[in-house]
């Protein structure tokens, strides 16, 4: 077969991936897309992790779950009785599969309406000439081995579930996101290592479904990356729902039986327990996808940790190679990836696009929802920058209590001489929606007088964001 030649090939077509290709295509190149996934159906997709088997499908199951346990617990307060409530998993996880094909066929759509060819394969680096790099694509299902020519490449190969050892997942019995977000029943008792956004994501999935769960976090703290106040209001409102959550933890063996697993590990007061589960949930991070991509062949290496090292334009040490994604440095968030992707296929065409990292905002879709962006007390503190904080609660706020959603709170950093807004921490209903005022506001350079005078509508939770603002100066009206 003839050599084909691009001028961008992007390797891998999740979010950073695919939104490379489009962007790369709308400015005028000609461009290919290798992307090897295929379902469990046996069906060649497009999304990467995050269509597939990340936060696509996790929020379909987020969704589901928050229904069931509204019905079974929340709707008596507005007078709704209900009885004999019973949840249907298969009939759950078709609808999340069917709202995962529905996303990763939409993305060929787009991939045909951008003339995107995809290369359905592994892409493999095997050597550089002056027409550009040679990537090898084998075939995942049919064809032929065949080898293409590309003037600029975007490595954008994302990440995979970082596995313990002792621990083999199985999907079954131990399970990573992959595993978890297909359980065919609830478990009975539901083991997680690791507090992190995927274990205190799934774990309410399937607390909120029935199963008993028992988180276990190796840090001292809980959510050390948020802001300590959000992460102690976090902890109070896990627990009431009853996720047990215990932080400190040395796990020491695991062990499968037919039908269960035993934990045995060590608390923070150095007491050995033990615990034994159904089915245990191992989500303690995620790995760049590096391996078998040939990178030496074009001068290339990743670092000790795998990611490929890029500067702020995602740029990589050879001439017209960059990396996006979960597998450069940086928060792995679809977003982030996304953005990165824009960013390269602008530099490709010579503009002069910027990212600010400071402004990529964080949510973890538990109930309460936690957003935040921009820096923490905490950081501030270490900085030894002096702010104002300004803190308003969804308890008095209006539609809040007519939603049945009152818990948590808006929380606004400014700095103590500028008013300049240093960063925002939601916790409670709709956070990852709220926190998008706040992105704007950073990204504007805001005070935080400026979202305390603009009008929000009422009654909204939007109001939760304006109070919290004008409490920075100690004016909230309604506190
Ligand atoms: P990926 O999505 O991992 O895509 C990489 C693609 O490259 C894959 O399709 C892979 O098959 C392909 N590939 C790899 N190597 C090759 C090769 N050699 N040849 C051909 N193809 C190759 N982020 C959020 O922002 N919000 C969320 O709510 C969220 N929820 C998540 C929930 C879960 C359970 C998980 C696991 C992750 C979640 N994430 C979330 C993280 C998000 O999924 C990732 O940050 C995002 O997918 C990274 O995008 P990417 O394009 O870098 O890589
Ligand atoms: P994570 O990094 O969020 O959390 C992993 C947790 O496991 C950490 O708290 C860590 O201290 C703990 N841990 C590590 N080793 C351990 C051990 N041996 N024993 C006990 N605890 C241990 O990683 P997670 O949850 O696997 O998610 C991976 C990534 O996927 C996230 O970092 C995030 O970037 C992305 N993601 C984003 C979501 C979102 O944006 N809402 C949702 C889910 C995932």
């Amino acid at each position: 077969m003839a050599n084909k030649e691009f001028d961008v090939v992007v390797i891998g077509a999740g979010p950073g991936g695919y939104i490379a290709a489009i962007r790369a295509a709308q400015l005028g190149f000609s461009v290919a897309c290798v992307e090897k996934w295929t379902n469990p159906t046996g069906k060649m997709v497009l999304g990467g992790t995050c269509l597939n088997v990340g936060c696509i499908p996790s929020k379909a199951l987020l969704a589901s779950s928050e229904e069931f346990e509204k019905v079974g617990h929340h709707l008596a307060d507005h007078g709704i009785t209900t009885s004999d409530v019973k949840i249907d998993i298969s009939k759950m996880l078709a609808r999340k599969q069917g709202i995962v094909e529905k996303r990763t066929g939409g993305i060929e759509f787009l991939f045909r309406k951008n003339k995107i060819t995809w290369l359905k394969g592994h892409g493999k680096f095997v050597g550089k000439t002056d027409a550009g790099v040679q990537i090898e694509v084998s075939p995942t299902q049919d064809g032929e081995v065949e080898t293409v020519t590309a003037r600029n490449v975007i490595i954008a190969t994302g990440s995979k579930a970082r596995h313990l050892p002792g621990m083999p997942v199985d999907n079954k019995l131990i399970s990573d996101n992959e595993g978890a977000l297909s359980f065919d029943t609830v478990p009975k008792k539901l083991g997680v290592i690791g507090a992190g956004v995927i274990g205190l994501e799934l774990g309410s999935v399937w607390r909120r479904l029935g199963a008993e769960v028992t988180v276990l976090e190796a840090m001292p703290e809980f959510l050390a990356a948020a802001d300590a106040g959000v992460a102690k209001e976090a902890a109070k409102q896990f627990k009431k729902q009853g996720l047990d959550i215990h932080v400190g933890v040395k796990v020491d063996e695991v062990k499968t039986g037919k039908n269960n697993v035993t934990i045995h590990y060590t608390d923070k007061d150095g007491k050995a327990n033990t615990l034994e589960v159904d089915r245990l949930i191992v989500s303690v991070g995620r790995v760049p996808n590096t391996d078998n991509l040939g990178l030496e062949a074009i001068g290339l290496a990743a670092d000790q940790r795998g990611f490929i090292p890029v500067d702020d334009h995602c740029k990589t040490s050879v001439p017209n190679v960059y990396a996006i994604g979960d597998v450069v440095r940086g928060p792995m968030l679809a977003h982030k990836a996304e953005d990165e992707g824009v960013l390269v296929a602008e530099v490709i065409a010579g503009q002069k696009p910027h990212i600010d990292y400071n402004c990529i905002p964080w949510v973890i879709y538990t109930s309460p929802e936690i957003a935040w962006v921009g820096k923490t007390e905490q950081q501030l503190k270490a900085e030894g920058r002096e702010f104002k904080p300004g803190q308003f609660p969804f308890a008095v706020n209006g539609r809040a209590l007519g939603m049945g959603s009152s818990d948590g709170f808006v929380k606004v950093l400014a700095d103590a001489k500028t008013d300049e807004i240093l960063g925002v921490h939601v916790i409670g209903l709709n956070a990852s929606d709220l926190i998008a005022e706040a992105v704007v506001a950073m990204e504007f350079k805001a005070a935080s007088e400026d979202i305390g005078r603009i009008c929000h509508p009422h009654p909204s939770l939007s109001e939760v964001m304006r109070e919290a603002a004008l409490d920075v100066e100690k004016r909230a009206l309604n506190k």
